[in-house]
């Protein structure tokens, strides 16, 4: 994630940029910095581990003077946080602040090095830097086509903002998949990952489109593109207040994280599916030889996720998979020998049931990995390695688009141990990593189609239990679903695999009961429509989840949640949304606090 800003005008930059800051911190608030420049001097950088509070406090004693500068409040991707790796970075008279993730990180470092280059930092965000610093010293003949030649050369997700010594009074924008915004002011410009960095000084913004570049002084604002193009971008006028705009003009940071999520799957996949190699890379890790066994461990949301790996590893690598409760485990003697991967799943990284079992599991000699979404946090730490999912920071207590992007993190572990092996064929993983590639797309298609559920929330809403069945890699997202539901709704519910229904919850079932059944076309379906059947037999009220198009389901449903069609194993990937949403909206119906439920919270630190 990260939020990013920059100013030129006629006032002084930093308090502009700690104000816009501030605004941002939602966006990371690993390490934070600042880079103003002052008149031809040099540029000074101030920055440092910690949340901005820690910023402002060195600001408290050198305020950097200037009237054009750039800030930034982090999210760590690559490299830990720590004062040299947080941002702006500054190479010669170029610094930069960067959002998103820069996929050939590694040759371009490669590359630079030879050249005689040397990094301060592990950053890839640094490597940006040195590429405009090389073309500015290589004679670019402006600050800009510096900034062009070095994006000709990088691959992946970015919004960049940089200045340089040697163009005091200006400041260069570039966006590709990553957000910024343009706002335009008297005689000043302002650039921010998001409007509501700077809502209080300018209402007139210019959303930025992937491909653009924009040049900004106090008197003009220029966008072209990579080859110069000149582009027009007309201004909006923005209404939100500020708190709205945090939240995107979503009402709830639940809602917004719902919504995210096909970016948070591409950006966990990001520069690790190869493509042409029809194979997955893990961040230089490399798993698979002298692995007998793989334990997934974890805790609530995560749990589910690890439910759903279980499925990929074993379908994939062929190897035993088993999935443990982090609390359970490390109370029974737990049979773990060296040949054992143990998988920490953690979207905190700081649970300490997970922490605790992870480090019982190293203690007894496993290989152990972490996939855990805050950069160097705890289970980070305790694992040999950590395997990073890309969802930014997740405000809203239920989990939702960390469950995604740990989802894609197990698919692509899954891919990379099959490939080791040798069980996963060649053709099969370019198979598989095809129709895994599609899956964003299919999310954004599944979550525009929701208008029903707030109808069928309202309808239910008074409803005491509910019960969730699924069958295969749904099951995990029936629990999932129950899971949701009783922490914003507080209603009670329960996730059965659905062929055990007969075997005890079928006593329950009356026409005062909503039963969620997850049908999606494919394994196991015939077998799921005789359990709706059951349930229909005894005046139970289906909400389906399935296969658009599925005309046979909407026949003997009461209401159809739509899905587009996938594999089994990514199906859960699809599934969970409708879910996450009929939580959302029933909790919204009984007028509850969705960000933050009752008696609950987002990091559990006690066992
Ligand atoms: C808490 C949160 C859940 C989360 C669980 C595990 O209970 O409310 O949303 O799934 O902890 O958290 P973790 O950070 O380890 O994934």
């Amino acid at each position: 994630m990260c939020g990013i800003v920059g100013y030129v005008g006629h006032q002084q930059a930093t308090p502009i940029l700690i104000g816009g800051l501030r605004r941002l911190e939602y966006r990371g608030y690993d390490s934070a910095g600042v880079a103003v420049a002052n008149n031809g001097n040099e540029t000074r950088v101030i920055r440092c581990r910690g949340k901005l509070a820690a910023l402002e406090a060195l600001l408290e004693q050198e305020k950097p003077l200037g009237t054009c500068g750039i800030g930034h409040t982090r999210w760590a991707t690559h490299g830990r946080p720590s004062d040299e790796n947080a941002h702006p970075h500054k190479v010669g008279s170029v610094a930069v602040v960067h959002n998103g993730i820069i996929e050939n990180h590694v040759g371009l470092r490669v590359r630079l090095r030879a050249a005689g280059r040397t990094f301060s930092s592990q950053t890839d965000t640094e490597i940006v830097a040195h590429l405009i610093d090389e073309a500015l010293l290589e004679g670019a003949p402006s600050f800009i086509d510096a900034v062009r030649k070095a994006l000709r050369q990088i691959e992946g997700a970015y919004a960049l903002v940089v200045l340089s010594d040697l163009y005091p009074d200006q400041i260069i924008g570039a966006k590709n998949s990553s957000p910024l915004v343009i706002g335009l002011g008297k005689n000043e410009a302002f650039l921010a990952s998001d409007a509501p960095a700077i809502l209080e000084h300018t209402r007139e913004v210019i959303f930025l489109e992937d491909g653009d570049i924009v040049e900004l002084s106090r008197k003009d604002v220029r966008v072209s593109d990579v080859d110069g193009k000149p582009l027009s971008r007309a201004p909006r006028t923005i209404t939100w207040t500020a708190a709205q705009a945090e939240k995107a003009g979503y009402p709830h940071f639940m809602l917004k994280e719902i919504f995210e999520q096909p970016r948070a799957v591409t950006d966990t996949l990001r520069g690790r599916l190869l493509v042409d190699k029809n194979d997955a890379v893990l961040d230089g890790l490399d798993l698979g030889s002298g692995i007998d066994r793989v334990v997934l461990i974890a805790c609530g949301t995560s749990y589910h996720a690890g439910l759903v790996g279980k499925f990929l590893i074993e379908a994939s690598a062929r190897l035993p998979c088993e999935v443990d409760l982090a609390s359970e485990f490390r109370y029974r003697e737990p049979v773990i020998t060296g040949r054992d991967l143990v998988v920490g799943i953690s979207q905190s990284g700081e649970t300490a049931d997970t922490l605790a079992a992870l480090k019982e599991a190293k203690s007894r000699g496993a290989r152990t990995l972490a996939i855990c979404n805050v950069v160097d946090a705890a289970i980070a730490r305790a694992a040999d390695a950590a395997l990073y999912t890309h969802a930014g920071p997740e405000i809203g207590v239920a989990s939702t688009k960390c469950f995604t992007a740990q989802l894609a993190a197990l698919t692509l572990l899954s891919i990379h141990l099959g490939r080791r092996t040798g069980r996963l064929s060649e053709d099969a993983a370019a198979d598989f990593i095809r129709e895994l590639l599609l899956i964003p797309n299919k999310m954004t298609v599944a979550l525009e189609s929701m208008g029903e559920i707030s109808k069928i929330a309202e309808r239910y809403k008074n409803a005491k239990d509910f019960l969730f069945l699924g069958r295969g890699t749904n099951y995990p997202i029936a629990l999932e679903g129950a899971l949701k539901l009783k922490e914003i709704s507080y209603i009670h519910a329960e996730g059965y695999a659905a062929g055990e229904m007969k075997h005890g919850p079928i006593a329950l079932i009356d026409d005062g009961i909503p039963v969620v059944v997850i049908a999606p076309r494919g394994k196991g379906y015939e077998k799921v429509l005789s359990n709706l059947a059951e349930v229909r037999a005894r005046d139970g009220h289906v909400i389906a989840v399935a296969t658009v198009g599925d005309k046979t389901i909407a026949e003997q449903c009461h209401s159809v949640l739509w899905i587009p069609d996938a594999p089994a194993l990514l199906q859960p990937l699809l599934t969970v949304l409708p879910l996450q949403m009929l939580s959302y909206c029933v909790a919204l119906a009984r007028g509850n606090d969705v960000d933050q439920p009752r008696n609950l919270a987002k990091s559990v630190t006690v066992e």
